[in-house]
């Protein structure tokens, strides 16, 4: 390790340290999902089962609740259950990365950990520079940086040019990276090398103006391209895609294109885009394959630019965390996410209410409240009218049957009004809710749709209500989960 980045390290942890009670005495500190120690957390990076073990790393400003020069936080895991804090992986200490490593992807490399990430550079008067670099570990710990492998953009691109995920397909290296044309539009574009330090422009494979897709965004973030269950999937977070009705409700987007990947000439064969969550909070999603061939997904509990100043974390020195891991499987046309089956380890205390009554009176079944609990609610089909979960007094989840419409509602965090995000949902089997401190996983009929959000309750508020416009019955099943650290 250098000087540099050794005193980059050590000004973080000092950081951290004084922030340490602040943070700690936070009640929205959550329990099951990982937060940064301090400071501001977004995307998931370097996301990989390396030697049996978990990698999960993180974009990271450890000095204020704000973007600002991103370090790779760290974290690690046997298990998926039980979690545990790295030291620092990359702080920005060199010329071509000094305005933040900003996001990437982890590969092994003949039995190396190598991080391929973006180097953000801006000059005095805001102009960006960008360099896809190289940083390798033999430990899983610590990183020696490789400096650039692609340092020049493409003619047609502008330096908005990031995010680099790397796969090995046919015995080449690939890398798909988020780019946005001179005239402003966001595209996936792919590379090819032999040996990750030499690196080919293929050509762009999916975006505006390619392949009968128009105008769709000004730049694509965090692309990640993969193969499962027979198909291709681009999973991309687009910005700059215009509200219509229901869709695209967050500043910016996550969502995926199912298809089918012609490496040759290149491009990406794809159907329409859908998006991943309906929720307030989801965004920068990046998957990897681990050990039982499983595809594992996981996002930033956060959009860029919505509201991030008036989160009510930031009082206490931190902002933000990441979703629970998931397992991805394509039916259909649909990309369907489910929690890792792992997170059962977590559960504690099972209480069940079989063929429960609910009315218009909301009701609170005996033991089923909390602050971390999963809460999984099935036999749904045959309800009636307007069904509705209350959670501490502070969210509903409205299901309109008429309307096929599935609503999360909360108080925006700047002006305390109440504010909905909705889903189509034909017809309402099933909820698995996973609900910590401060937020709020909702998959819906086995992950079919999903809403994540954070929301911020009362402290001493842990009532979990239930009601429904028509007398009806369905099974509810309660555990508290357990804390990942
Ligand atoms: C997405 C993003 C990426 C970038 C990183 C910077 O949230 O803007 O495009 O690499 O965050 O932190």
């Amino acid at each position: 390790m250098t000087e540099r980045e050794k005193e980059l390290h050590q000004r973080a942890y000092t950081e951290v340290k004084k922030h340490q009670e602040r943070v700690n005495a936070d009640p929205y500190r959550q329990s099951f999902h990982l937060m940064p120690p301090a400071g501001l957390l977004n995307d998931p990076n370097g996301w990989i089962q390396w030697k049996g073990v978990y990698h999960l790393f993180y974009q990271w400003n450890p000095f204020a609740c704000a973007h600002g020069a991103k370090f790779w936080g760290h974290f690690s895991s046997a298990d998926m259950v039980k979690w545990k804090e790295e030291p620092v992986a990359l702080a920005p200490s060199e010329w071509f990365e000094k305005n933040g490593c900003y996001s990437g992807s982890a590969v092994d490399q003949d039995g190396e950990l190598a991080l391929i990430y973006t180097g953000n550079v801006k000059d005095e008067e805001g102009n960006r520079e960008s360099y896809q670099c190289m940083a390798t570990s033999s430990d899983g710990v610590t990183f020696e940086k490789k400096g650039p492998v692609i340092d020049e953009l493409p003619a047609g691109y502008t330096a908005h040019f990031r995010d680099p995920k790397v796969w090995k397909h046919n015995g080449s290296w690939y890398l798909v990276i988020g780019a946005q044309t001179t005239d402003e539009q966001g595209q996936a574009l792919l590379y090819k090398s032999g040996d990750l330090k030499n690196w080919t422009f293929e050509g762009p494979i999916a975006g505006s103006h390619i392949g009968g897709l128009e105008e769709f965004g000004f730049m694509w973030e965090c692309p990640d391209l993969f193969h499962l269950d027979g198909k291709d999937v681009l999973v991309v977070s687009p910005q700059g895609l215009e509200q219509e009705s229901i869709y695209y409700q967050n500043t910016y987007q996550a969502g995926y294109f199912i298809g089918e990947m012609d490496y040759e000439t290149p491009a990406f064969h794809h159907g329409d885009f859908f998006e991943l969550d309906k929720g307030f909070e989801f965004y920068a999603p990046q998957t990897a394959v681990d050990d039982k061939g499983r595809r594992i997904l996981t996002a930033w509990m956060g959009v860029p630019e919505q509201d991030e100043e008036y989160h009510p974390t930031i009082e206490h020195g931190w902002i933000h965390c990441l979703t629970v891991p998931r397992q991805l499987s394509v039916k259909g046309s649909t990309v369907i996410q489910q929690p890792v089956e792992e997170l059962k380890e977590l559960r504690e205390k099972h209480v069940e209410h079989k063929k429960a009554e609910i009315g218009p009176e909301p009701v609170q079944l005996e033991n089923v409240s909390g602050k971390s609990v999963e809460l999984s609610i099935n036999g749904l089909e045959g309800i009636e009218g307007i069904f509705e979960t209350i959670f501490r007094g502070e969210a509903r989840l409205v299901y309109n049957k008429e309307e096929r419409l599935l609503t999360l509602e909360r108080k925006n965090m700047k002006t305390r009004l109440t504010e909905q995000r909705h889903a189509r949902v034909e017809n309402l089997r099933d909820l698995q809710i996973y609900m910590d401190a401060s937020s709020l996983e909702v998959f819906i009929n086995g992950g079919e749709t999903v809403m994540t959000s954070r929301f911020f309750p009362e402290d001493d508020d842990e009532s979990i209500l239930l009601k429904s416009s028509e007398k009806t019955s369905f099974t509810v099943e309660k555990w508290n989960l357990q804390a990942i650290n």
